[in-house]
């Protein structure tokens, strides 16, 4: 061990595996030291077990009463919507032309863009989100103003320009050719920067013409350790619409697959009205279904039927989708999450929606072995959680008798106050400063 290490004392929290499909895929240590060193953990493991191995002279963080996990995982989130988070609207289409479209207009203006990338990069550091797939607008300044910011706070973050080319105001259009240079550049300038990610985006198959997809399709094979994000059968007028828009193609979809952008990386939010024909292709492709149970609550889009997901072994990952979603919380993202699970007959498992929110989200993005767990060398982005964080949640906590009902009451309960700390590469970027 090197001399610049640190240690923290807590309960531990972490997977190996998905727990749902993997019954020692939990690894909870209740008395658990985490010890790390350049950014990276080294082990963690029982406080008993590991005391004796740290040099002389290590701090240990005592934490004692509090669960450290990975920092949560948002798959699927927009910064230039932070503005107009729980805005009315009847549906995805009216809330897009209403509030969306004309909110991200302001992006041209990198100032604006900065500012707003500071307090969502924050926002999301108070909630113990370390890690997202983040969209930009469709200017490029957008893209630096996000990147500018994650980068000097060396977050791991994945970001992309919007593409769209019609069905929108006149102010958010690009081109297919101006879409693609602007992304190359993009890419050149930012992908694999420190601890950036790029990600291709067309927004969605409605602003995009054949000719823009097909483009971005190009970016992703020559491109192939890119992201790609889109969104995909969110909402039934939407479907309707592209069946109208592209009459040759099988699903919306399909759309996608014959542009050459359904691949591992790939993040197709929503999913919700897929037939089992596109399950199956996107477990075949290694696409990743982001399921954003607030936001598809909150526009009214649909359920996401797990049952047919876990049938096809169709990929999930968990996601806000602020501001189409409500919350920036995943603990509330997870409360959600389960509601939507029983309404089709489905109990998620506590313990299985913190897995989505650590490795597996770790997993959709290709980056098991990086962030996401505590095995030894990952990055040290972790979090401190609080089960007395709230009178409520302290009163529900106390009478818990399974690690399953603990982490269950964390879900329905928890929220940014329950984050008593966020660290990112081992460094502490958000402590919360007073119980309310
Ligand atoms: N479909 C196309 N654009 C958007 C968006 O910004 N939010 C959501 N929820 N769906 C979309
Ligand atoms: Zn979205």
């Amino acid at each position: 061990m090197t001399s610049n290490v640190q240690a923290y004392r807590a309960s531990l929290l972490h997977f190996c595996n998905d727990p749902a499909f993997d019954e020692h895929a939990t690894l909870w240590h209740t008395d658990g030291l985490l010890v790390i060193a350049d950014g990276k953990v080294v082990a963690a493991d029982d406080y008993d077990k590991l005391l004796s191995t740290l040099p002389a002279g290590t701090t240990v963080h005592d934490w004692r009463g509090k669960i450290i996990t990975p920092g949560f995982i948002d798959t699927h989130v927009h910064y230039p919507q932070t503005d107009i988070i729980g805005s009315p609207a009847s549906g995805l289409l009216p809330w897009l032309n209403t509030y969306t479209f004309p909110t991200e207009g302001r992006f041209d203006d990198e100032a604006h863009a900065t500012e707003v990338a500071d307090f969502f990069l924050a926002e999301l550091l108070r909630n113990g989100t370390t890690t997202a797939a983040v969209y930009c607008t469709v200017h490029p300044q957008s893209v630096n103003a996000f990147f500018g910011r994650s980068h000097a706070l060396n977050l791991r973050m994945i970001a992309g320009k919007v593409m769209m080319d019609r069905n929108a105001p006149e102010f958010l259009l690009d081109t297919p050719e101006s879409s693609a240079r602007d992304s190359e550049t993009l890419i050149n300038r930012w992908h694999n920067k420190g601890r950036q990610h790029y990600a291709i985006t067309p927004r969605f198959a409605p602003t995009s013409s054949d000719a823009q997809l097909k483009l971005a399709g190009e970016l992703a094979s020559q491109y192939p350790d890119t992201y790609i994000q889109t969104h995909v059968a969110e909402n039934t007028d939407e479907v309707k619409w592209v069946k109208e828009l592209f009459p040759d193609s099988r699903s919306y979809l399909d759309v996608y697959d014959r542009c050459g952008l359904m691949r591992k990386r790939a993040l197709y939010a929503h999913c919700i009205w897929l037939d089992d024909g596109d399950r199956a292709r996107m477990a075949a492709t290694h696409s990743v279904a982001t399921v954003c149970p607030t936001s598809n609550l909150f526009l009214g889009s649909g359920l996401f039927d797990f049952a047919g997901a876990d049938k096809l072994h169709m990929p999930v990952s968990l996601a806000t989708d602020v501001g189409g979603g409500t919350s920036f919380s995943m603990l509330q993202t997870m409360n959600e999450l389960y509601k939507v699970g029983r309404m089709s007959g489905i109990h998620l498992a506590a313990q299985r929606m913190f897995y989505m929110a650590t490795l597996g989200g770790a997993r959709a993005l290709q980056l098991e072995g990086t962030i996401g767990s505590f095995a030894t060398g990952c990055e040290a982005d972790f979090i401190v959680l609080d089960p007395q964080s709230t009178p409520l949640l302290s009163r529900r906590s106390a009478t818990t008798n399974s690690l399953e009902e603990q982490l269950f009451a964390l879900a329905m309960l928890g929220d940014d106050r329950t984050i008593t700390a966020t660290y990112s590469a081992g460094i502490c970027v958000h402590q919360r400063s007073a119980w309310i």
